[in-house]
């Protein structure tokens, strides 16, 4: 078992010592590590059975800190941060040498981050090194938007997690990368949607990966997903073609009780999106029970955040 509590000294006596340590953001739970050693990144990759190919998201506290690990920032990158940092947006950028190519799985540019949480904006603060910080879940799991939920999963392979409340905006941010004329293109889905984006920078393009074999497997088409079948499409025909297996419900904003699903969660019912985004990863991980065989659910309204919540869908339920 991890220990939990909010004291800054003792994650930060563990990351010193390379350690990896659970740490709150407004997007979902991240499992840090001093990005700049070797040996503490290696084990990020350990505690979380992932892939090296998969590379990391570097986190620092400031614009300014981040220019230390970064080539060259294009305008348009200059102005998201400049805007939308601290928050969900990662932005791809040309690494410096310093960057242990292990962080990057070997690519020239790094993915980095300043996130929304004051705990971890101090706790970054009160560090000589970035913090490397994958999503604190088993690889290929939904993520964590609680202490909890990272104590569930991976509390016996790490010793500390800094609690930091329900992340905020619960789904992970948003990736913006750059062609090599400097014009951006959005890589995930995520905190930060794509109007707004678009009203800064302009129109971008968008390259989400759907292939079972892509460049970033965090974004193979089959992920965030719960250990369940998950169905999306019109809830009351599921629930009448399934009428014979145990299923839970979740729903955007109305009420199937009628229909008597075993389980029900309304994401919610006001109908607003980021109230949704707020509550559909441990609405996943509810379904995951062993009194249910199937979880059906419903695409959200294809704009602001339920972009991003339509595409973790998409994901949970690729490999059914
Ligand atoms: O909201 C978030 O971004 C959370 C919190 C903890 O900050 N982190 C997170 O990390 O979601 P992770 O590792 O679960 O997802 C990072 C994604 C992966 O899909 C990875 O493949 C991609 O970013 N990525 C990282 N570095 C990259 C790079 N240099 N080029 C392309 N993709 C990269
Ligand atoms: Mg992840």
């Amino acid at each position: 078992m991890a220990e939990i509590g909010t004291d800054l000294l003792i994650a930060a006596k563990h990351l010193k010592q390379g350690e990896s340590v659970g740490i709150p953001t407004e997007t979902v739970y991240g499992l840090a590590a001093n990005a700049l050693d070797e040996r503490a990144v290696l084990n990020i990759f350990k505690v979380k059975n992932r892939p090296q190919f998969d590379p990391l998201i570097l986190h620092a506290h400031s614009l300014e800190e981040v220019a230390k690990y970064v080539d060259h920032i294009p305008d348009k990158a200059g102005e998201l941060a400049k805007a939308f940092w601290p928050g969900p947006l990662t932005i791809l950028l040309k690494k410096k040498t310093i960057v242990p190519d292990l962080v990057t799985s070997g690519l020239e540019s790094v993915a980095v981050r300043v996130p929304q949480h004051e705990l971890t904006l101090e706790l970054l603060k009160s560090l000589s090194f970035p913090l490397a910080a994958p999503s604190a879940n088993p690889f290929g799991y939904v993520s964590p938007t609680t202490a909890q939920h990272v104590e569930a999963q991976l509390g016996n392979k790490i010793p500390y997690i800094l609690d930091g409340g329900s992340s905020n905006i619960g789904l992970e941010s948003t990736i913006v990368g750059f062609d090599e004329l400097d014009q951006p293109i959005i890589y995930r889905l995520g905190g930060k949607t794509v109007e707004d984006i678009e009203i800064l920078i302009g129109k971008t393009k968008t390259a989400l990966n759907k292939s079972s074999n892509p460049v970033a497997p965090g974004m193979l088409k089959s992920h965030y997903a719960p250990g369940k079948k998950v169905l999306v499409g019109d809830i009351n025909s599921l629930l009448k073609e399934y009428k014979n297996e145990r299923v839970g419900v979740i729903s955007f904003k109305e009420d199937y009780s009628e229909l008597r699903p075993v389980k029900q969660l309304i994401l919610s019912e006001k109908g607003n999106l980021d109230e949704a985004a707020q509550h559909i990863f441990s609405a996943l991980r509810k379904m995951d029970d062993p009194e249910i065989d199937l979880i059906v659910t419903e695409k959200l309204p294809d704009i602001g955040l339920g972009k991003a919540i339509n595409d973790r869908l998409d994901r949970a339920s690729a490999r059914y």
